[in-house]
């Protein structure tokens, strides 16, 4: 087969012609049709083929708990799902540390979301100014059979303000806000917008005053995913002298200056910074994938304000006193915890009763907690061991598993590698010598 010729109607094939062709196109065997099977679900795979597009299998990761997370005075079992070994332990030990003092302290610092309408127009905001209450109207007028759930929850839309797009003349947008209640909202926020649009453009150009720049014409309309006013804080504190069992060989003054530098590192420079912060989605990724919430929504809206001060930078911040140390995170969560895959996908389901079907508010400060353990945890151990000493343990299991170890070569490795480094070669030859 022609590898360069398109594949025509790939959709429309069944199942098996659909591996039987990518078999054929790349050149495979045909035990490449066994692993996909093996891989689906014998009882819900019409659920999970309708979740998505030209599914074949389904694709497994662990699901996680990691309990001993005190919140605001709630003790919680988190549901992670991650592929990375040492996650949920990292989490579930600094959880247990922390639930031991004081627990983590959460609030949430606002729940707004923004929609975005991009139009031209030769006029300017400035322009537009003294028809903010008549816009404000019309807005609230279009908008009102398509919102009324929402208000009836407490949501809606709460305020717009018109702005030029910098460096790009006669281009602007209507920065719309939402409150969405307990769902995330993003279809919410779009009909919101799409309705608002077309209505927009005709309202600037049925005025005189107006269309003497010229007709305004509609570009896009979209929600944004940075959402700085969707914002959670969460914080641990303690005695500095009750951090011991993170200091290591350190006192724990000494420990606590390390970790500080460490923070402040992270503050002052992009690239450590951004290796920080990666720590933090370790566990705040893991909470967002359990809970079907849009991981790349969080990411990317949590990422571009970690450059909100315009340079990119820690997410976290440490305060020491002589006596105290105070760690804190702030981020942007827009998650939800009603409408997408909650209704839909069993595990979502599973991990929201495991969180006694949390409001969109409280699975903010969760996954806050969630992010913060593993940073506080991923942290502590590279201002004292460094990350390879646990890290290699936990991934042992994985390097093993890659070997086809039985399981009494795992029990013999296991025990082997207690008293020492684990590296891939290491293991490699502790087996060889172990099959001779
Ligand atoms: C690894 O998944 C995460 C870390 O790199 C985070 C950090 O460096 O702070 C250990």
């Amino acid at each position: 087969m022609d590898k360069k010729e398109t594949i025509r109607g790939f959709s429309r094939m069944s199942r098996e012609e659909k591996i039987q062709h990518v078999i054929e196109h790349v050149g495979l065997s045909e035990d490449l049709k066994q692993d996909l099977d093996r891989y689906l679900h014998p009882s819900e795979q019409t659920l999970f083929n309708n979740i998505s597009e030209n599914t074949v299998s389904n694709y497994y990761l662990p699901y996680s708990l990691a309990p001993n997370f005190l919140i605001n005075d709630t003790m919680y079992i988190i549901p992670m799902v991650i592929e990375e070994s040492s996650v949920v332990a990292a989490a579930s030990k600094a959880a247990s540390f922390w639930a031991k003092n004081g627990g983590f302290k959460t609030r949430i610092i606002n729940v707004e979301k923004n929609g975005q309408i991009f139009f031209s127009w030769a006029g300017t905001v400035d322009d537009l100014k003294p028809y903010s209450k008549e816009l404000e109207i019309l807005i609230n007028k279009v908008t009102e059979s398509a919102t009324a759930n929402m208000r009836s929850r407490g949501g809606g839309i709460t305020s717009f303000e018109i702005k030029s797009i910098d460096n790009m003349p006669n281009t602007h947008q209507l920065l719309v806000k939402f409150k969405t209640g307990d769902s995330m909202g993003a279809n919410f926020i779009n009909t919101c917008l799409e309705i608002i649009s077309p209505e927009l453009i005709h309202f600037i150009n049925s005025k005189d005053e107006l269309k003497r720049h010229g007709n305004a014409k509609s570009i896009m309309s979209i929600l944004s995913n940075y959402t700085p006013n969707c914002l959670v804080e969460c914080q641990v504190s303690c005695p500095i002298e009750q951090l011991k069992p993170y200091a290591g060989e350190f006192s724990t003054q000494e420990f606590a200056q390390r970790f500080k530098q460490a923070v402040d590192i992270a503050i002052n420079d992009p690239y450590r910074a951004t290796t920080h912060n990666k720590g933090i989605f370790n566990g705040i990724d893991a909470v967002v994938l359990a809970t079907g919430n849009d991981f790349r929504a969080i990411e990317a809206g949590a990422q571009a304000y970690a450059s909100h001060n315009g340079q990119y930078s820690s997410l976290t911040k440490l305060e020491l006193s002589a006596t105290e140390f105070t760690y804190t995170l702030e981020v942007p969560l827009a998650l939800g915890t009603v409408g997408g895959l909650t209704n839909v996908h069993p595990m979502v389901k599973a991990s929201l009763e495991i969180l006694n079907q949390p409001s969109a508010e409280q699975l903010m400060q969760i996954t806050a907690a969630a992010g913060l353990a593993n940073n506080f945890g991923a942290v502590a151990a590279l201002v004292t061991t460094g990350i390879q000493k646990g890290h290699m343990k936990l991934h042992l299991s994985n390097i093993l598993t890659s070997m086809n170890t039985t399981d009494e070569e795992r029990e013999k490795a296991n025990e082997y590698f207690k008293n020492e480094t684990v590296s891939y070669s290491g293991v490699e030859n502790f087996l060889k010598s172990l099959r001779n």
